[in-house]
């Protein structure tokens, strides 16, 4: 069972299961197969996380996330003022980290994979070259992006017809440039993009578009393979992304800190459900903001923040009727975009992998490199912006997570795996920035406190808090108007609106094995195939 954002790329996952692969080899061909029909978030111009766990109960993580390139400063998003500058951060050839979704599937596939590369690769490439059909969602994205891409002439040529105007759902969209591209990985491997034409290509984009990235900063590139974070839950195990992503951390402190209350008692998005769980995402935010980054570059107290114990101090912080206030003096000295995409896939070995990985924004910085036919990220955005501004709006400038060279950028993607009695349940994870750590954490309480199937627990409205702003946000209509006044008059600031991020997973049942797939409905392109 493959569950992803697109049915065309979940469909080639499938395959790959139907041939007799494993859910690592599926899980690679589904991600290269979302780089061609899913280009808001499904990329090789990016980065991401997966977290693996084997039949035999063993788990593990690989980190592919964006590097920063050799020239990188913590002060290099600021102007010639010295003013901190949004538009460098997030939008100008600067705000691109050096690619790792290439070296992390191709370390996947070298430890635990067992297809053969150049099967997993193929069906991108004919996805590419031959084309392939263009479904709602994505029609109604590209005409959405076509003020972004429009600055740049490559984006324009890949995504748009020859007079710059968006194509139409039915269309077939062929990608010839990111066919080669992909040819190309499929014949070298991991060298197909980190050195020789791909290589030359992106480094002559970033000189042409005044970003930093250099051959040797694409050769220096390496995925790394980490320790999961495992957590337990009432009885269940979770287990998730470490840092750099701060996705594992941030919610099995959540969960700890949730364990010690009876979350249900009240109802699903009851004024007492959503208090209880806005409280504990303040808390684990301030120590995101705080202690997380580059595990290669910082001591993160990765044990202290997931400890029982921890925890138990954080919970009796709490007030089950009144919410606490969010400062930016919270910070103890010294303690150091959001669009993404999830997949889920588990094997008939009950091999899992949950894999997030993104360009950081919706078609990343927005730019195609020129020849090469790929979305760069802009997930330099990810880095603190300038070191010491952390403010009420959110901006955080605390040293864990500033720019340095060869540093991996704070990330809050999320993919998770639950498990109970030595079976995978679940597969779980979700797009959003910081939003994800919430969602992913709210599936989770979905299917063990409410006890919903997988599919109510994907549907059912979210809401976020994220320590600063100090604010609640809650999906439309995700409570009722009794619940939002309840919530207000405990003392929360609450902005009722909008959509939170998808959370394409399944579910195992442990007693027959029966995999229920649950693309998430606010993704419309989204499907599950299994075979
Ligand atoms: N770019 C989103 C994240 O890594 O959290």
């Amino acid at each position: 069972m493959v569950v992803s954002a697109s049915a065309i790329a979940s469909k080639a996952g499938s395959d790959v299961l139907a041939a007799g692969g494993n859910a690592v080899d599926a899980a690679i061909a589904t991600g290269l197969a979302l780089a061609v029909t899913y280009p808001t978030a499904g990329n090789i111009g990016g980065g991401g996380f997966m977290v693996i766990r084997f039949p035999d109960g063993r788990t593990t993580a690989l980190d592919f996330r964006e590097k920063a390139p050799a020239a990188a400063t913590p002060t290099m998003f600021l102007d010639e003022k010295g003013e901190y500058s949004s538009t460098i951060h997030h939008n100008s050839h600067i705000a691109v980290g050096v690619p790792g979704t290439v070296a992390g599937f191709a370390l996947a596939h070298e430890k635990y994979g067992s297809a053969a590369w150049r099967d997993l690769v193929e069906p991108s490439v004919r996805l590419a070259s031959d084309g392939f059909v263009i479904p709602t969602g994505l029609a109604n994205s590209l005409s959405g992006a076509l003020r972004k891409l429009g600055r740049y002439p490559a984006s324009v040529a890949a995504y748009y017809k020859n007079d710059s105007t968006p194509y139409a759902e039915g269309d077939t969209l062929v990608l010839a440039d990111l066919g080669r591209t992909l040819e190309r990985i499929r014949d070298n491997g991991r060298d197909g993009f980190y050195t020789g034409e791909t290589a030359r290509l992106i480094a002559e984009e970033m000189k042409n578009g005044g970003g930093l990235i250099t051959e040797a900063d694409l050769a220096a590139y390496q995925a790394a393979e980490r320790e999961a974070v495992v957590g337990t839950y009432r009885g269940y195990d979770i287990i998730s992304m470490p840092p750099p992503s701060s996705g594992g951390v941030a919610m099995v402190e959540m969960l700890n800190i949730l364990e010690g209350f009876d979350v249900a008692a009240g109802g699903h998005n009851g004024a007492r459900h959503v208090h209880l769980m806005a409280e504990s995402m303040r808390r684990a935010f301030r120590d995101r903001a705080q202690h997380i980054g580059d595990p290669d570059f910082v001591t993160v107290p990765v044990e202290r923040l997931t400890s029982k114990e921890y925890a138990a101090e954080l919970r009796a912080t709490i007030d089950s009727t009144r919410a606490t206030k969010s400062a930016v003096t919270d910070l103890v000295a010294d303690w150091e975009s959001d669009e993404t995409t999830h997949y889920s896939v588990v094997d008939k070995d009950g091999m899992a992998v949950s894999v997030t990985y993104t360009l950081e924004a919706g078609y990343g910085m927005g730019a195609v490199v020129a020849g090469a036919g790929f979305l760069m990220n802009n997930e330099m955005g990810d880095f603190n912006g300038k070191p010491g501004l952390t403010d009420s709006t959110g901006l955080i400038g605390t040293a864990a997570n500033v720019a340095r060279p060869g540093k991996r950028m704070l990330s809050s993607m999320s993919p998770a795996i639950v498990a109970k009695d030595g079976k995978v349940i679940a597969v779980v994870g979700s797009p959003g920035g910081r939003t994800i750590i919430n969602t992913v954490l709210q599936v989770i309480v979905n299917l063990i406190d409410f006890e919903m199937p997988i599919q109510a627990a994907v549907d059912a409205p979210r809401f976020h808090h994220q320590w600063l702003p100090d604010r609640l946000s809650i999906e439309a209509d995700g409570v009722s108007p009794d619940v939002l006044a309840a919530i207000e008059g405990m003392g929360h600031t609450v902005r009722m609106g909008g959509r939170q991020g998808t959370a394409h997973s399944l579910a195992v049942d442990p007693t027959t094995g029966v995999r229920t797939g649950a693309p998430d409905k606010r993704d419309r392109d989204a499907g599950a195939a299994g075979h």
